[in-house]
């Protein structure tokens, strides 16, 4: 087959993947009455709608998340591991298409969001790879008669509420690490993003997942959200989102003490020593801050830069994100598409005029774009204050840049915050990067890299930007649970 290549041809491709359904139980429930629009964020037109799901559709997913658990989870590994690798040939089959629905849904350019299904395709190829070597331990148990052994079994059936900044990955990061693991699954996607989910989900019973493992669950938050949380059937919880709404979940998941994986808000420094080679750094600053537009939780958020090289960084990156070319996702070229949605705009407005107000200046941007709508100008800021953007996450294309004068200063302001997802360091000298990298409390840290995301890297952070790894070889971790048995010997 020949993949569609003219806009037009991939955004028909993209449509017939659309389902304005639900999945529950291998059952797909059309979109009827109260149902949410999804809207493209660059055209603001209605792509499609999914149901809100009933508080009893939902138990029907948990039910048949629970009723699937005994068979899948007993599965030898290898076939887990063998339905994984059919699920990413089939990804990879339609991975143009896929990418476009993520650019009609997400507004992110068209190359960026192949990009993304590359990345969401290679969490199912790594946990496809490490299902076969989910061993346990025969422990000494320090006298004779006893042995020990520790088995790692799946902890049950799963919940993830996935985000819309990365409709595939951030779904494929828990899904993959689950059925790898022997876990059933409900999934919640983001309401502005539900399409590319289904999308994968049906592909996933194409590459024959017993139905019942995978159900695709769209709704109100106060509806699936709390079905989800209070249901004593699912016994962990993975949460891709704000640090507000984690600590929600959170404290609804207490009563049935379910295990939790939350990965939550950042506000990234990103720190530029003075021996950093300076064209790196700013290649690194502009990847990292602009993927997505700005609107993923590893950006970089405040750009800290010795002041022996400030005037010259600032110079070069002003030059770099002026040339940035913004626009809708399927123009050639777009490197900047639309924020999400009318509020993100605002938001990123209102941190711009605070930056303002506190003493900044604008270098380039500062302002919408002139394509009006979600459309916002790469912009760079100096010289304001570093409180707010310390204390809240941008999620926009702004970036803005501070001095300091030597790297205590710089790691201590790195610290003020109450997040702690990523950080990035940039220096020619690899022990001060070790030492300052170290020194950063972040669960992420990139030096001389702006681009952090890989399925080999254990993700997730610490402090008020949650706890537990997703990805690499700690990813499954948080799937499965140690069981022992004791021998006694005779
Ligand atoms: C996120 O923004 O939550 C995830 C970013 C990534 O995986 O790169």
């Amino acid at each position: 087959m020949t993949p569609p290549t003219s806009p037009d041809d991939l955004k028909g491709a993209a449509r017939k993947l659309i389902r304005e359904a639900a999945l529950v139980d291998g059952a797909w429930i059309s979109a009827g009455d109260g149902a949410i629009a999804v809207e493209d964020p660059s055209e603001q037109t209605i792509l499609g709608h999914v149901p809100s799901l009933t508080a009893d559709q939902v138990d029907e997913a948990i039910a048949a998340a629970a009723d699937a658990f005994p068979e899948w989870s007993r599965r030898k590994a290898r076939e887990r591991g063998e339905f994984l690798t059919r699920w990413a040939a089939l990804i990879t089959a339609n991975e143009q298409a896929l990418g476009a629905l993520i650019s009609l849904e997400n507004g992110k350019p068209f190359a960026e969001a192949v990009g993304e299904v590359r990345y969401a395709n290679a969490f199912i190829t790594w946990f496809a790879g490490i299902a076969e070597h989910l061993d346990g331990r025969a422990i000494d148990s320090g006298n004779a008669q006893d042995l020990i052994l520790a088995f790692r079994e799946p902890v049950g059936p799963v919940a993830a509420i996935t985000p819309w900044n990365f409709p595939a990955a951030m779904m494929t990061r828990k899904a993959a690490a689950a059925f790898c693991a022997g876990c059933t699954l409900v999934l919640k996607p983001a309401s502005a993003t539900p399409f590319t989910a289904l999308a994968l989900a049906a592909l996933a019973l194409e590459a024959g997942l017993p139905p019942g493992c995978f159900s695709v669950v769209s709704g109100a938050q106060s509806v699936v959200g709390a079905r989800l949380t209070g249901s004593a059937a699912i016994r962990k919880l993975s949460f891709t989102g704000s640090t507000e709404v984690g600590r929600l979940l959170a404290g609804q998941c207490a009563p049935t003490l379910k295990r939790l994986s939350m990965e939550l808000g950042g506000a990234a420094p990103l720190l530029v020593l003075d021996d950093a080679d300076l064209e790196l750094a700013v290649a690194g600053t502009v990847a990292g801050k602009f993927r997505g537009a700005g609107q993923t939780c590893v950006c970089p958020n405040r750009i800290y830069v010795h002041e022996s090289i400030h005037d010259a960084f600032l110079e070069r990156l002003t030059e770099r994100v002026a040339a940035l070319k913004v626009g809708k996702p399927f123009e050639p070229g777009v490197e900047i598409g639309p924020l999400i949605d009318a509020k993100a705009v605002e938001k990123v407005e209102t941190h711009v005029a605070k930056a303002l107000a506190d003493g900044g200046r604008v270098l380039t941007g500062g302002a919408r774009h002139d394509l009006g709508g979600r459309f916002f100008q790469p912009t760079v800021i100096a010289g304001a204050d570093d409180a707010l953007f310390t204390c809240e996450e941008t999620f926009g294309p702004v970036c803005p840049v501070f001095s300091f004068r030597d790297d205590d200063e710089a790691v201590a302001r790195a610290n003020a915050s109450e997040f702690g997802l990523a950080a990035f360091v940039f220096s020619e000298s690899l022990n001060r990067a070790m030492r300052v990298g170290r020194a950063i409390d972040a669960g992420i840290v990139g030096v001389n890299t702006g681009l952090v995301s890989n399925p080999a890297n254990p993700f997730g952070g610490v402090k008020q930007s949650g706890y537990g790894r997703e990805g690499s070889a700690y990813g499954i971790d948080d799937y499965l649970q140690v069981k022992s048995l004791t021998l006694a010997l005779r």
